[in-house]
């Protein structure tokens, strides 16, 4: 495991790097993306790198981690929606080229079985990125999801609930399901970049990369993947 602890536009830099160097070597890359407020600075730098032409997306395909169920794409809280404002819309990628998985598809349990079969007919993901929750979820995995989930549909917990609160109007809009690609299905990615920012997540990534690997704390089983980069800001890093 490669660690990383700096400043905040450090990591973003870093690993906005790690994805063109991806791509660089290979332009077909498969890229899975995360939503959430930590990856949204590497997305300005993929965009900036972008409109400066020291990458192209052209040929890349991309796989979301996750979808909340129940909301339309066009609502401005559905991951749908975040990706096209935070990175599709200002970069070269084809719009058929990117993919999440459908929270409004009419039998979610096809949905996840389409989806994983997807995945797999890419090729499989060549580099993952993915950010923490503040219990250790990775996409939605919450705690005591199985080691070898593949993509599924997730009953929110309350603290999750309670954490993405804060991107809706009230707690009540939250949706209480989402679907959420498996941990199994992360752990296939040959490359794995985690991003972790803020005071509030110090405890959880030290117990994720100090701590024992157990399902109690999803991102722990990242201590067994054989390629991760872990990028820490100076103020989620005060433990490491
Ligand atoms: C959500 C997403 C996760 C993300 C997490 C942390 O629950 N499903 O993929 O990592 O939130 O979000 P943030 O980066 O805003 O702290």
């Amino acid at each position: 495991m490669k660690l990383f602890i700096g400043a905040s536009e450090e990591c973003d830099r870093k690993a906005a790097l790690e994805i063109v160097n991806q791509i660089k070597e290979k332009p077909d890359s498969v890229i899975g993306l995360a939503t959430g407020s930590t990856p949204v600075g590497m997305y300005q730098n993929l965009i900036r790198m972008n409109h400066a032409g020291e990458v192209s997306f052209f040929r890349v395909k991309t796989f979301n981690l996750d979808e909340y169920v129940g909301i339309p794409r066009a609502h401005p809280c559905s991951y749908y929606y975040f990706m096209q404002e935070n990175l599709f819309r200002d970069i070269d990628i084809p719009a058929d080229a990117v993919s999440l998985p459908n929270g409004n598809a009419p039998d979610l349990e096809e949905e996840c079985r389409s989806y994983e079969e997807k995945i797999a007919e890419s090729g499989g993901i060549d580099l993952q990125v993915l950010g923490i929750g503040h219990n250790g979820h990775i996409g939605f995995n919450e705690p005591n999801t199985p080691f070898d989930s593949v993509t599924h549909v997730v009953d929110l917990t309350e603290s999750t609930i309670q954490a993405n609160s804060r991107f809706f109007d009230s707690i009540d809009q939250v949706p209480r399901q989402a679907l959420s690609m498996g941990i199994k299905t992360i752990m296939h990615a040959r490359k794995i970049l985690l991003i972790v920012k803020g005071a509030d997540k110090a405890d959880i990534i030290y117990k994720a990369l100090r701590g024992p690997v157990t399902p109690e704390v999803p991102a722990s089983i990242l201590q067994l993947h054989p390629n991760v980069s872990v990028y820490v800001d100076n103020a989620a890093g005060v433990k490491l």
